[in-house]
């Protein structure tokens, strides 16, 4: 049997180990799933030892364990990084799933659960792509050392401490990422550019505590009212973020990627329907493909505080708050952006509140030529797996291992992402399809097999 063939007689036993790992709801932003995370970084690494990896280890850090494997066992073959995450978002609100978060579930050629395309079934095609070609050619074709981390989601906070002091277990000749998506139904992608991303909480506060609204209504600060007031003022309206500074750094694009952008196989009516909102907004002068892989912005993400349970309640509170990231792209500062984005609050908000600004994670875009021969490997082995030649795509979301890996090795990084834009990724109703999911694990096979005979 070839590798294509095996892959395909196995169907089912790819599906039910996916399901084991869907199963566990390792959601890395509540601590009440610690248990869990522990429990999928371990399933991880028992899969790891089953394909063959050698010295597989769950490696503490500050918050989520990483494991972590290697075979180095094809001198004069390339070394490979695989990175991928096992955390998930969190699957809240419930009641809009149609079958629960943690119960994976077929309906129309869809596998539906949290993680099953962000990243848990991204990251298992690559462990079937190891499986299959370890029970049909018998021994891994290039050396390959395997990262899957455990806070991705919430920003991988310990990760730059982790490569900063394993750079000599990390350095390979190229790393690989599946946690990316596909342009469209049948469109192999292959990503060049990913954005970057600061996330930020404030928290705004007035009277010293709750005040009967029409007791004190009329004299005193409502910290939700000026929340509003200045979220009002961060867009200005042609949607651009109106933060001095904010776009002093960003990179121009090219006429030639301009060009490639507008040709790329995408339809602005698939995104509206996948959006389904009456309406878009935008950065004015760009269009929608540019506005979210090249252009950087400011989103709330979300605001609370005062009363919002049953029936009502007269008060002004004492506290408003908001969570709130900026996305970012070549050459912005995430910590410059920073700076500038604390020191035009600090202006705005008027002195009679008092506001406090967490950072909660800064990230840096990324964005790479494409050029590098492995490339040319990826294309083939993608054709293999869906029949049709890759094209090459921006993308709004962020990794910030990718620009951390970059920047530290400054080796090309190959994104084959199997995910689609109406997939529900951070949402009710995630699901990954399954044609993808197959493909996925057969264009990875012929990946791995392709780079070792280079
Ligand atoms: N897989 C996504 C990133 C992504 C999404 C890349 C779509 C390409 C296309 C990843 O799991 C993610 O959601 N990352 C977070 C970043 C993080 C710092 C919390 C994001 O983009 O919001
Ligand atoms: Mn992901
Ligand atoms: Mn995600």
């Amino acid at each position: 049997m070839n590798l294509t063939e095996y892959i395909e007689s196995k169907r089912d036993e790819h599906l039910n180990e996916l399901y084991e790992f869907l199963r566990i709801p390792s959601v890395s932003a509540q601590s009440e799933h610690k248990a869990d995370i522990e429990r999928a970084a371990k399933w991880v690494a028992d899969k790891l030892r089953t394909v063959g990896l050698e010295k597989v280890e769950i490696l503490p850090t500050k918050m989520h364990p990483l494991v972590y494997g290697e075979s180095l066992r094809a001198p004069g073959k390339p070394t490979i990084l695989f990175y991928g995450h096992y955390d998930v978002q969190p699957a809240e609100p419930l009641n809009l799933w149609t079958s629960p978060a943690f119960e994976p579930a077929i309906r129309d050629g869809n596998l539906y659960a949290r993680g099953s395309v962000d990243d848990k079934g991204q990251v298992h095609i690559h462990i079937r792509a190891l499986d299959a070609i370890m029970k049909t050619i018998g021994k891994l074709p290039i050396n390959l050392k395997v990262m899957i981390e455990g806070e991705e989601e919430v920003g991988s906070v310990s990760l730059w401490d982790f490569v900063n002091a394993n750079k000599a277990r990390l350095k390979a000749d190229a790393l690989v990422v599946s946690d990316s998506g596909m342009i469209a139904p049948g469109v192999p992608s292959i990503t060049y550019a990913l954005r970057g991303l600061n996330y930020y909480q404030i928290e705004i506060t007035g009277p010293s505590q709750d005040l009967h609204s029409g007791m004190f209504g009329g004299a005193v600060p409502n910290p939700i009212t000026i929340l509003c007031e200045l979220f009002a003022k961060l867009h200005d309206k042609n949607s651009r973020v109106a933060i001095p500074g904010f776009y002093d750094d960003v990179a121009k694009l090219s006429k030639a990627e301009r060009k490639n952008l507008k040709a790329l196989p995408w339809k602005a009516g698939d995104f509206k329907k996948t959006v389904g909102a009456p309406g878009l907004t935008g950065e004015k002068g760009f269009s929608i493909i540019e506005q979210l892989g090249a252009r950087p912005t400011l989103e709330l993400n979300g605001i609370w505080g005062g009363y919002t349970g049953e029936g009502a309640k007269t008060v002004i509170p004492s506290k408003a708050y908001a969570k709130f990231s900026t996305r970012l792209v070549p050459n912005q500062d995430a910590e410059k952006i920073t700076r500038l984005v604390e020191r035009h609050i600090r202006k705005l908000l008027p002195r009679t509140v008092k506001f406090k600004l967490d950072v909660h994670s800064q990230g840096d875009a990324w964005a790479a030529p494409y050029t590098h021969p492995f490339f040319e490997v990826a294309h083939k082995a993608l054709e293999k797996g869906f029949g049709k030649r890759a094209v090459f795509i921006r993308e709004g979301g962020s990794i910030p291992f990718v620009t951390q890996m970059h920047e530290t090795f400054k080796v090309p990084c190959i994104l084959l992402g199997f995910g689609l834009p109406d997939e529900n990724a951070h949402a009710p109703d995630e699901h990954i399809s399954l044609e993808n999911y197959f493909g996925g694990i057969k264009a990875v096979a012929q990946f791995y097999e392709g780079l070792g005979n280079l």
